[in-house]
């Protein structure tokens, strides 16, 4: 017989529900039922067409997809650096970005670099489930700060003022994931300028850099030397499963972060490094789709009833509507299952990003097709008139 063995306590944290939802409806779709994705944050459209044909390109330079150096390979480092030029006027040497395996794992690098089992970071609520579920695995203590309505969807700094201890680290994401709220310069600056004056590491995480409905996004490079600057060519460029982000990395993390990310991972694909560079050269098509999600995004504070949108977060970037469910549930896990079920609208229970209000909220993601959005908004409508009826 054998004995039972050890599973560590630091992986029991919560599952990412986005993902355990997108397993589902897609078990489902494979049975054949009709499916609208609203769970995840991923653009349904492919990668750039100037990147597939770099790939292509790529592909027959087999003698060149070797493991790169860990910081990634020369030729994109510097175009990185170039587009800090282009899109924010901020200059930066290429030897301070690493490439790394999408911006999930400048999350690692970011928090074990930086970081020392105990400490305590403060981040956003709501806000992206990875950043606390990964601080718990490696013994780091999140401290939510709350940034729901009542805060106008923001951290806000006299918060953490009040707390007993500075944290060691603040996260931060603008434009955010689930709420779309996007940070002014002022506020940006001064988040900046708080953390530097009292030592507190900032980590700005800029993914949604680019999806921003009438408003820009400034990075917080343009504020401080001392931040760790998180992007990815995930969400603005299309190109979730190519797995390439990167990280800015301040000078005194220059070598953590290089021992750290030539044990976790040695270094980001190589062939996808190689084709990556053209994507800072896609903006046309890029716009196109940042369109087509202010466009959606319209469809569905539109056609859903006032009784989801009004309460909602405020949408201004990303391609989240974080709507509120509050006058139908307070169970956003059981009123997603139901969505799912029976009307075959997948989208994420809001306690996925918020333990403490999350039940009243749903994340709908308004990355997908135009047509999908048209569907969805006609599927929830007749959900929500089939529980006022039976409320009736
Ligand atoms: C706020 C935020 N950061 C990071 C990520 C992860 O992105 P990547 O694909 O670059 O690992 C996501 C994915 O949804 C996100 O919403």
């Amino acid at each position: 017989m054998t004995k039972k063995l050890k599973v560590s306590k630091r992986s029991k944290f919560p599952p990412f529900m986005a993902l355990d939802i997108m397993r589902q409806s897609t078990e489902l779709a494979a049975q054949g039922a009709d499916i609208v994705h609203l769970e995840i944050g991923q653009p349904s459209t492919a990668a750039p067409q100037k990147v597939n044909e770099a790939m292509a390109v790529a592909l027959r330079e087999t003698g060149s997809h070797g493991y790169s150096i860990a910081f990634g390979q020369s030729a994109l480092r510097k175009r990185i650096s170039q587009f800090y030029v282009e899109w924010y006027g901020a200059r930066l040497h290429s030897e301070n970005i690493a490439v790394t395996v999408g911006s999930s794992t400048a999350f690692a690098l970011a928090f074990l670099s930086a970081f020392d089992e105990g400490d305590r970071i403060a981040i956003p609520n709501p806000g992206y489930p990875a950043y606390r579920n990964l601080m718990m695995a490696m013994g780091l203590e999140p401290l939510l700060v709350a940034a729901g309505a009542e805060q106008g969807w923001k951290p806000v700094l006299s918060e953490m003022e009040k707390w007993e201890r500075l944290p060691d680290g603040l996260m931060i994401a603008s434009p955010a994931n689930p709420t779309g709220a996007v940070l002014s310069y002022s506020e940006l600056a001064d988040i900046c300028s708080w953390c530097d004056s009292k030592g507190v590491r900032l980590i700005s995480d800029e993914i949604y850099h680019g999806l921003a409905y009438g408003l820009r996004c400034d990075t917080a490079l343009n504020y401080t030397k001392n931040a760790i600057i998180i992007n990815s060519l995930s969400k603005y460029f299309s190109m979730t499963g190519w797995r390439i982000g990167w990280m800015i990395i301040p000078d005194d993390l220059l070598t953590p972060v290089e021992k750290l990310a030539q044990n976790l991972f040695i270094s980001a694909p190589t062939p996808n490094q190689m084709a990556a560079v053209a994507a800072f050269d896609c903006s046309a098509e890029l716009d196109n789709h940042v369109q087509r999600y202010a466009q959606n995004r319209d469809i569905l504070l539109q056609g859903l009833p006032a009784s989801l949108t009004e309460g909602a977060a405020p949408c201004q970037g990303a391609f989240y509507l974080f709507a509120d469910i509050s006058q139908y549930s307070d169970n956003s896990a059981d009123f997603a299952a139901r969505l799912l079920a029976e009307r075959g609208v997948a989208t994420t229970p809001g306690v996925d990003f918020d333990p403490i209000d999350g039940h009243r909220y749903l994340r709908l993601s308004f990355a997908g097709s135009t047509a999908d959005m048209h569907e969805a908004v006609t599927r929830i409508n007749s959900f929500i008139a089939s529980l006022k009826i039976n409320a009736a």
